[in-house]
């Protein structure tokens, strides 16, 4: 006998890391019922891997910022696809969410003089990045679960959300399984909000967690026909360990590069001179990270097919203030003391820029009742992010999301559940158990990511791309063999996550060899220019017949902030 417990609630969020939980805030406070579904523990979410800093131009270490210098910064280095409405809605709202952030209790590193503390990141003009050591993220997720724990906002942990309720009229709830138990949940709401964060683990060297980043808000949305922007625009940053194996990816901040450290091949070259002399280790992260992967391609790299990453010119007690995590990783994965010596590092997956479409004003995608904030997002970053601006990013489309919502569905009347299509999900989901054989998902997930990273990765070219897709049509096909208890089935926990993978790698590949032109993060060596003519967005819609790619034109950008995208910016400052 099934165990299955129903809810309803006006607003399902799904995903508990800080879009999610600052979207609840503001619906709770508008006074609407809500609740939130994550996968993982409840301080837990995938937000706690932000470390080095959230973007605001407050201005306190350089008075010349402001938020149009925000906003062109993060358009010239988005590769100018970006969203510039979003664009200019984050950078003017962001001093507002560090506001907002310091009444709750975050406790940002602060000057002398009381002022915010701010440091530099790739490809900012500025120093803009407030934080709190190098666990910023994760400060940020305390504060908010603090929050929504002191309004009793209803919470349930380790759900693992596997379909959506969607009928003609839309989304109308959603179904889980909950991990620990092996029991079901089913949740009637006038409207879903996503906020399940990006897909980094459809490769195999990542910054994310194995469990996480697996593309689920993607793949939710995917089989309610939903439409998607950008998916060929996968950020690499440049810094990741490299080894030991279980470690490989594991993110270095680029607060270590903000605070002064320099790159360096086998040789000692400092060689970011050759590929961008004026901003050097802190040019765009697209930059430094195809750097990084050509001196490693010519030769010039270390031992496990990294670079150097040096800091040891300022003083331990700098670091161990400024940059404590990166220290104690160093020492607990390798004994190294980052102070004396320099750090292997190389390029792993970050961020998707790409993901589903939504209008940005009210977080409303184009499936009726289903809206998206966050990582799941696009449009926002263009074709490359900034450091810093994913926190902003959660903060302030968090907050206005549920604004949005808030007047929504108060006007809105409930759809009843269709209590045949929870009985078909469910029977459908527990279809998983009957394969008598089949492959271990677990090592299914890991080929595929295996593939990605090899087929899709820093530098891609058509003919890889184009090889990639078939493989992909071979995974599609692969049976798997689930076995064992409902709770706490990692197999099971893979062939969802798998659920959620293949579509979405299919439009990444899919993407990636339709944009005939390198922008930003996406480095097609077969095109290696940038082309006008490609200054538009790739969306991509799943239809009967297949996915449907074509392209849109970007919105203008405004005069004011185009003005200040064409001017040389001062770049000095960076070299000291
Ligand atoms: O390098 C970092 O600390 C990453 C920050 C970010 O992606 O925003």
């Amino acid at each position: 006998m099934l165990s299955i417990r129903t809810y309803q609630t006006e607003v399902l969020i799904i995903g508990s890391g800080g879009a999610g939980l600052r979207c609840a805030l503001e619906l709770h406070d508008k006074k609407r019922d809500v609740l939130v579904v994550g996968k993982c523990e409840k301080r837990d979410a995938h937000t706690i891997l932000a470390t080095g800093g959230i973007n605001a131009a407050l201005g306190t270490m350089d008075p010349q910022d402001s938020w149009q210098l925000h906003a062109a910064d993060t358009i010239r280095d988005g590769g100018l696809i970006n969203n510039p409405k979003a664009v200019m809605t984050l950078c003017k709202a962001a001093p507002r969410a560090i506001l907002e952030l310091v009444t709750w209790g975050a406790n940002f590193h602060r000057e002398k003089n009381g002022n915010i503390t701010q440091r530099f990141f790739g490809a900012a003009t500025y120093r803009r990045a407030c934080f709190i050591g190098d666990h910023t993220g994760r400060e940020i997720l305390n504060v908010l679960v603090d929050q929504v724990e002191q309004r009793k906002i209803p919470f349930l942990s380790q759900v693992y959300i596997f379909s959506l309720l969607h009928s003609s009229q839309g989304v109308y709830g959603a179904v889980g399984w909950d991990i620990r138990k092996g029991t079901f949940v089913v949740i009637q709401a006038k409207a879903v909000v996503l906020a399940t964060g990006g897909h980094s683990r459809m490769f195999s060297r990542s910054s994310s967690r194995f469990w996480e980043n697996t593309g689920d808000g993607i793949g939710l949305a995917y089989r309610c026909g939903a439409q998607f922007m950008d998916m060929e625009m996968f950020q690499f940053h440049p810094t990741g360990m490299v080894y030991p194996e279980n470690a490989a990816g594991v993110l270095v901040t680029e607060a270590v590069r903000g605070e002064g450290g320099i790159l360096l091949n086998t040789h000692g070259e400092r060689f970011m001179r050759r590929y961008d002399p004026a901003r050097m280790e802190l040019s765009a992260r697209d930059v430094v990270a195809r750097a990084i992967y050509t001196e490693v391609q010519a030769g010039r790299g270390t031992q496990h097919g990294g670079v150097w990453l040096d800091i040891t010119h300022k003083p331990k007690d700098y670091i161990l203030q400024r940059l404590p995590k990166v220290y104690a990783q160093f020492q607990h994965f390798l004994g190294i003391d980052i102070s004396k010596k320099p750090m292997e590092v190389g390029p792993t997956a970050h961020y998707s820029m790409g993901g589903l479409w939504t209008n940005y004003t009210t977080g409303q995608t184009s499936v009726k009742h289903l809206y998206a904030i966050g990582e799941v997002t696009s449009g926002m970053h263009g074709a490359n992010r900034l450091g810093g601006n994913s926190l902003a990013e959660i903060m302030v489309f968090g907050r206005l999301t549920g604004e949005a919502l808030a007047r929504k569905v108060k006007r809105q009347r409930w759809r009843s559940l269709n209590k045949k299509t929870v009985d078909t999900l469910i029977s459908t989901f527990s279809q998983q158990f009957k394969n008598k054989r089949g492959n271990d998902p677990l090592k299914v997930k890991q080929d595929l990511m295996q593939m990605m990273w090899e087929h899709v990765g820093v530098v891609r070219n058509g003919k890889q791309i184009a090889a990639g897709l078939q493989l992909l049509e071979q995974f599609k096909k692969t049976s798997l063999f689930v076995h064992g208890p409902l709770p706490m089935n990692a197999k099971l926990l893979a062939a969802l996550d798998l659920q959620h993978m293949l579509p979405t790698c299919e439009m990444i590949l899919k993407s990636a060899l339709y944009r005939t032109e390198s922008r930003g993060a996406h480095y097609r060596s077969d095109h290696p220019t940038i082309l006008s003519s490609w200054r538009k967005n790739v969306y991509c819609t799943p239809t009967r017949q297949g996915l449907r790619l074509f392209t849109k034109p970007v919105a203008k950008i405004p005069n004011t902030i185009q003005r200040l995208i064409l001017e040389k910016q001062p770049t000095t400052h960076l070299l000291e």
